[in-house]
C-alpha cells in the first residue's frame, strides 16, 4: 500500500457517493440520510460510513431509526453502517497511516455486500474527509443558499460577481481527483446541489445561480437543483425517518403538497447523478405509479382536501439490510446484526412521529401553490393546496372561522412529474 491508500481493483461494483463541504452546517448529513433512503428505497443494498465520528449525527440518525423500528413495529430498511474514528495517534505519518487503514478496510468490507457506499463527512478539513473524496465515484456538495457558503467553493468579486479564484475546498476536490486518476485511473463526478433554497429571496437567488452556473463551467462540477428550506426535511431526525419513509409507507397517514415536492427534490437529486442503475430503477418505479395512477383515475375522485400519496410500490421490495446496534467502530469490535422486517403501520407511523406543525405546513402548502408554474401541473397544485387550505381554515389564524366557505370541488391529483 502507498501513501496514496491501496486500489480496489477493477472492475469496481460498488458505487461510493461522498458528501462534503467543509463548511460545517450546510445540509451534509441531511441530504445523506435522504439519499440512503432514497436508494434503500429503490431496492439497493447500501454501506454508509460516517467518519465525523466527533458529531456522529448520521449514525445518531440511523441509531434513531433503528429505535423506531423497535419500539413501534415499524419496518425499515437500513444500512448496513459503521463509524470511522480518527486515530488516536499524535505522529502525522502514524495517525494518517492508521486513519488510511480503518477507512479502507470499512470500504473493503461494504464493497463486498453494497450496490453504493454513501459517507458523510465533517464540516471541516480533515485527513480522512480528504482520504474519502479521493475515493468517490460521486461527490455531492451541499451548499446553503448563499454567498458565504459560496466563498468556500471561490471568491467571488462583490461588484462585478466575477469569479477571482477558486478558494480552499475546490482546490481539495481537484487535487483528489488526481490522487484518485493516479490511483486507479478512475474519475469523479461532482455535483454542487443548493440546499434550504428560499421562495421569497428572489434576488439572491438568482445571482447565486448565475454565479454557480459560471462556477461550475469554470471549476468542473454539475449543479442540481437542491433541496429547498423545509420542516419536513428537518421534523424527523429523532424519529429516524424521512420524507420517503412517509410517502412510501403513509397510507392513511396524512401527506402534504409540501412532502411530495420534498420527495420530488430527493428524487430529482437521484436524477443528477446520472447513474444508469439508478435512473432505471426510477423508470421502472414511474411506470408502476403512472399504472397505478390511470386505475385510480378510472373512479371518481374522492371529495377531500388530503391529498394522498401513490400507493407504495409492489416491487422491487427492499431488503432491510441488517444494521449493527451500534455501528461498528473500526478500531473497536463489531457488533451483530439483527435481522427484523416488520411493517409500519400509519399507527406507528402517527406515534413515532411528532405533531407536524400546522402553521407552517400550511404555508409551506401556500407557497407551493404561490410558485407553481402556469401548467396543467402547476393548476393540479394550487387546486389542492386550496381544497387543503379550505379545510384547514378553521385553524388559520389569518382566516376567519365566520368566513364562508366555497363548495368543495374534487381536487385533482397533483403530477409528480416536476412542472417546468
Ligand atoms: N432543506 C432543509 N430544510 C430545512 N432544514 C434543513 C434543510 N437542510 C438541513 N436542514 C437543517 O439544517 C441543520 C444543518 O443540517 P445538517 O446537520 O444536515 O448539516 P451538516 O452539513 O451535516 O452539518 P455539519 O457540518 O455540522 O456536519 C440541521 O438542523 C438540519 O435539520
Ligand atoms: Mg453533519
Amino acid at each position: 500500500m502507498n501513501a496514496a491508500g491501496p486500489s480496489f481493483g477493477a472492475p469496481k461494483k460498488t458505487h461510493i457517493i461522498v458528501i462534503g463541504n467543509e463548511k460545517g452546517g450546510s445540509g451534509k448529513t441531511t441530504t445523506t440520510m435522504h439519499l440512503i433512503v432514497a436508494l434503500l428505497r429503490l431496492g439497493f443494498k447500501i454501506g454508509s460510513i460516517d467518519i465525523d465520528s466527533r458529531q456522529r449525527s448520521l449514525s445518531r440518525y440511523i441509531e434513531n431509526r433503528k429505535n423506531t423500528m423497535t419500539n413501534h413495529g415499524a419496518s425499515l430498511p437500513l444500512p448496513q453502517h459503521f463509524v470511522v474514528q480518527r486515530s488516536p495517534f499524535n505522529v502525522l505519518d502514524e495517525a494518517e497511516a492508521d486513519e488510511r487503514e480503518r477507512l479502507t478496510s470499512a470500504l473493503k468490507v461494504l464493497m463486498a455486500e453494497n450496490d453504493f457506499i454513501v459517507i458523510d463527512s465533517p464540516g471541516s478539513d480533515t485527513y480522512l474527509s480528504r482520504l474519502a473524496h479521493s475515493y468517490a465515484d460521486t461527490i455531492i456538495t451541499p451548499i446553503n443558499d448563499s454567498f458565504v457558503d459560496l466563498d468556500v467553493l471561490a471568491n467571488v468579486d462583490g461588484n462585478t460577481l466575477k469569479i477571482v479564484k477558486p478558494s480552499i475546498y475546490s482546490e481539495m476536490v481537484w487535487e483528489q481527483k488526481l490522487l484518485r486518476a493516479k490511483r486507479d485511473g478512475g474519475s469523479i463526478e461532482w455535483i454542487v446541489m443548493r440546499n434550504r433554497l428560499s421562495n421569497i429571496d428572489a434576488r439572491n437567488k438568482r445571482f447565486m445561480t448565475q454565479v454557480l452556473n459560471e462556477l461550475a463551467r469554470r471549476i468542473g462540477f454539475r449543479a442540481a437543483p437542491g433541496f429547498s428550506e423545509r420542516v419536513i426535511f428537518r421534523e424527523m431526525f429523532l424519529q429516524g425517518l424521512t420524507v420517503l419513509d412517509v410517502m412510501d409507507t403513509g397510507g392513511s397517514a396524512s401527506v402534504s403538497l409540501s412532502h411530495i415536492a420534498a420527495r420530488q427534490e430527493v428524487r430529482d437529486l437521484l436524477k443528477t447523478l446520472r447513474i444508469p442503475k439508478v435512473d432505471e430503477r426510477v423508470a421502472e418505479m414511474r411506470a408502476r405509479e403512472t399504472g397505478h395512477e390511470a386505475s385510480n383515475s378510472e373512479q371518481p375522485a374522492p371529495v377531500t382536501a388530503e391529498v394522498k400519496p401513490s400507493a407504495p410500490a409492489p416491487t422491487p421490495t427492499p431488503t432491510p439490510t441488517p444494521v449493527a446496534a451500534k455501528p461498528p467502530v473500526i478500531g473497536g469490535a463489531p457488533v451483530s446484526a439483527e435481522k427484523e422486517a416488520l411493517q409500519v403501520s400509519p399507527a406507528a407511523y402517527k406515534a413515532a412521529t411528532r405533531p407536524t406543525e400546522p402553521e407552517t405546513e400550511a404555508h409551506e402548502s401556500m407557497r407551493e401553490a404561490t410558485n407553481a408554474p402556469m401548467t396543467s401541473a402547476g393548476s393540479a397544485i394550487r387546486s389542492a393546496a386550496a381544497a387543503a387550505l379550505r379545510n384547514a381554515s378553521g385553524n388559520l389564524p389569518w382566516r376567519s372561522a365566520a368566513e364562508p366557505t366555497t363548495p368543495e370541488t374534487p381536487p385533482s391529483k397533483p403530477s409528480l412529474e416536476k412542472a417546468s
